[in-house]
């Protein structure tokens, strides 16, 4: 490996500081930062004959146009085909396969209208089979859940009843049916990913139905997840200062706490109509308890709950004993919480399809095998850095994940078997990319193999257009989970996501301490679950300071720090 003259070509980092905050927890320094210039005439002429192909491809099974007339809903709420006819038949078991693919194993509810949100059909064609299949009870609870969402939905006559209490003035006793999670939309993209995954799994214990505040782009995103009613809360939501509230609120569930409010509502008073839950990074001790039983006790009977968070909370929701068989029966393999319910709920809106397909068609799909690498820096300054390219071409080649090159004088034996591994890389600086791919044009591999490097979008200063920026970054969060071998950077929940929807275990590049080469440079994950960055470390029943990291086989320590929290399954530990 030619590693001065790589050294020689890296310019030093001069851009002005990363400053870009919206990251919330634990982010010394900006997220990804996307947008720039795309290659867009040739994606759009190469991508459309692509895109015309993979149409064609995925949809086969919807040839006989008489399919729409055949299918029902069963008891289940899964299609079925009622083919009367024997040609219908043979038709029928072919297509009983690929229906199973393509609502994800029985993940996915039918009952949507194909053209309105195209990721939902066509990304099993996309992917390798999967091999986390989710449990039947999951699916049964989910089937649920749309029905509860359905008889709960914004504007029904059980939503008005509930919402009324929250009109000033009308705070009552009232009991309602339903009852809610408010998600406030908050942080970056990865961040609120990992938090609407961990809203929705804390409704379905609760049996509570979310809806989302739209913040400023959620619908460019995400397509509607729910059969039959939208999870968007409404503009009129009664509660109109909600977005407000903060770790100060008198309304926040540690203030209450903390103001011996609760512990009257408890014994005599009825329940508040709503309570605020503060779960972002920055929480205070009170707020902490919201994961204790005694505590969940108390906040089943407030309709309304809102909360915002920034971090991925699900593993202490695993330390709560009455969640325990619940959660056992939902995800018996454990660490695959956050891959069934990110395929489950967040499905790319049409735009953001297309730039994930288009990309994916042009660059990704000839490869024979394709490789993720997401680098993320935690450094204040913007830039290409030296350490940071070495950990990777260490932690690539050492892993065999990418091939060594050889020296120039050096003679490499060429087979006829060219095989082509395509990189797919993301990070800010375009550097990375720029490097690698010099490296594997002026060098060739020892394997004989062929490198491509690709790159999407690199931002190094702060992105002007918001809306495309995180469309841009959800499309290549997807891309990465579309990745053969992932490798990602120690703290970035851009890496979660993509190795969570891809249902990976990644390489993680651990992070660099005074801009040295970590040895090792890269750690394979124990699990493909996030990390929460934030865990409270209590014990709820000798209520003292305690290590959470030791309390059941399934939550452990991360791999990328030592404080935070994953699930992992507990057969692999
Ligand atoms: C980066 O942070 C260090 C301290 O952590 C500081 O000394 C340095 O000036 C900062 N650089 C920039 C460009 O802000
Ligand atoms: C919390 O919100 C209140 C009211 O909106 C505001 O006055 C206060 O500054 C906020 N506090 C913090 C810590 O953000
Ligand atoms: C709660 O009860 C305590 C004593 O029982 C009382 O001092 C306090 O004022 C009450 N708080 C509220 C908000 O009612
Ligand atoms: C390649 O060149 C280096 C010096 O540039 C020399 O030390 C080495 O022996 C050469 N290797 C071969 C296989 O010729």
């Amino acid at each position: 490996m030619d590693m001065k003259r790589i050294r020689r070509s890296l310019s030093s980092p001069t851009s002005p500081p990363d400053l870009d905050c919206e990251t919330g927890a634990y982010r010394p320094s900006g997220e990804r930062k996307h947008g720039g210039q795309m290659l867009r005439l040739v994606t759009v002429i190469v991508c459309f004959l692509g895109f015309l192909l993979l149409m064609a491809a995925v949809s086969g099974f919807h040839r006989n146009p008489s399919f729409n007339h055949l299918r029902q809903f069963t008891e289940s709420g899964h299609v079925e085909l009622n083919a009367g006819l024997e040609e219908e038949q043979l038709e029928s078991s072919k297509s009983q396969k690929a229906k199973e693919d393509r609502f994800l194993g029985g993940l996915l509810a039918a009952g949507f209208e194909e053209q309105s949100c195209l990721s939902r059909y066509q990304s099993a064609s996309f992917r390798k089979s999967h091999s986390h299949s989710p449990s039947d009870y999951l699916r049964r609870r989910l089937r649920k859940y749309e029905e509860l969402h359905q008889k709960c939905a914004p504007n029904s006559d059980l939503y008005n009843t509930a919402a009324e209490q929250l009109k000033p003035g009308r705070r009552g006793s009232q009991t309602t049916d339903c009852s809610y999670v408010v998600w406030i939309s908050y942080s970056g993209l990865g961040n609120r990913m990992l938090t609407l995954a961990s809203a929705f799994l804390y409704a379905l214990l609760t049996n509570r139905v979310l809806l989302v505040d739209r913040g400023a782009d959620l619908t460019d995103l995400f397509c509607e997840p729910f059969p039959g009613a939208s999870w968007l809360l409404p503009l009129d939501f009664p509660l109109s200062q909600f977005r407000n509230f903060n770790i100060s609120s008198p309304e926040s569930y540690g203030n209450m706490l903390k103001k011996n409010v609760i512990n009257n509502i408890s014994q005599n008073l009825p329940p508040p109509p709503f309570m605020y839950l503060h779960l972002g990074h920055d929480y205070g001790e009170h707020d902490k308890l919201f994961f204790c039983q005694d505590d969940q006790h108390l906040l089943r009977g407030v309709p309304w709950l809102v909360l915002r968070s920034d971090n991925y909370f699900v593993p202490s929701l695993f330390l709560i004993p009455s969640y325990e068989e619940e959660l056992g029966k939902l995800f018996p393999k454990r660490d695959a919480v956050f891959h069934h319910l990110a395929r489950y709920l967040l499905h790319p809106t049409n735009s953001v399809w297309g730039l994930i397909t288009r990309y994916y068609q042009s660059y990704l799909a000839g490869a024979d095998e394709r490789v993720g690498i997401q680098i993320r820096v935690f450094e204040n300054e913007s830039g290409t850095f030296q350490h940071v390219l070495e950990q990777v071409l260490r932690c690539t080649q050492n892993q065999k994940i990418l091939p060594q090159v050889a020296a120039r004088n050096e003679t490499v034996l060429i087979t006829n078997d060219k095989r082509l591994k395509a990189v797919l890389l993301t990070s800010l600086s375009s550097g990375y990319a720029d490097l690698i791919r010099n490296m594997y044009w002026e060098h060739p591999a020892i394997t004989g193999e062929m490198i491509s490097v690709h790159q999407p979008s690199h931002e190094e200063h702060q992105q002007t257009d918001k809306q495309t920026h995180n469309m841009k970054a959800w499309a290549e969060m997807y891309l990465l989970s579309l990745t053969d071998v992932l490798v990602t950077s120690a703290w970035s929940t851009f890496g979660y996501v993509a190795q969570g929807l891809g249902g990976m275990k990644p390489w993680i590049l651990v992070k660099p301490e005074n801009r040295m080469v970590p040895d090792p440079p890269c750690l394979l994950a124990m699990s493909m679950e996030p990390c929460f960055h934030a865990p409270p470390f209590y014990d709820c029943k000798t209520k003292r300071g305690a290590d959470t990291g030791e309390m059941v086989p399934h939550v452990r320590h991360c791999e990328d720090m030592s404080w935070g929290l994953k699930v992992v399954d507990r057969d692999n530990w």
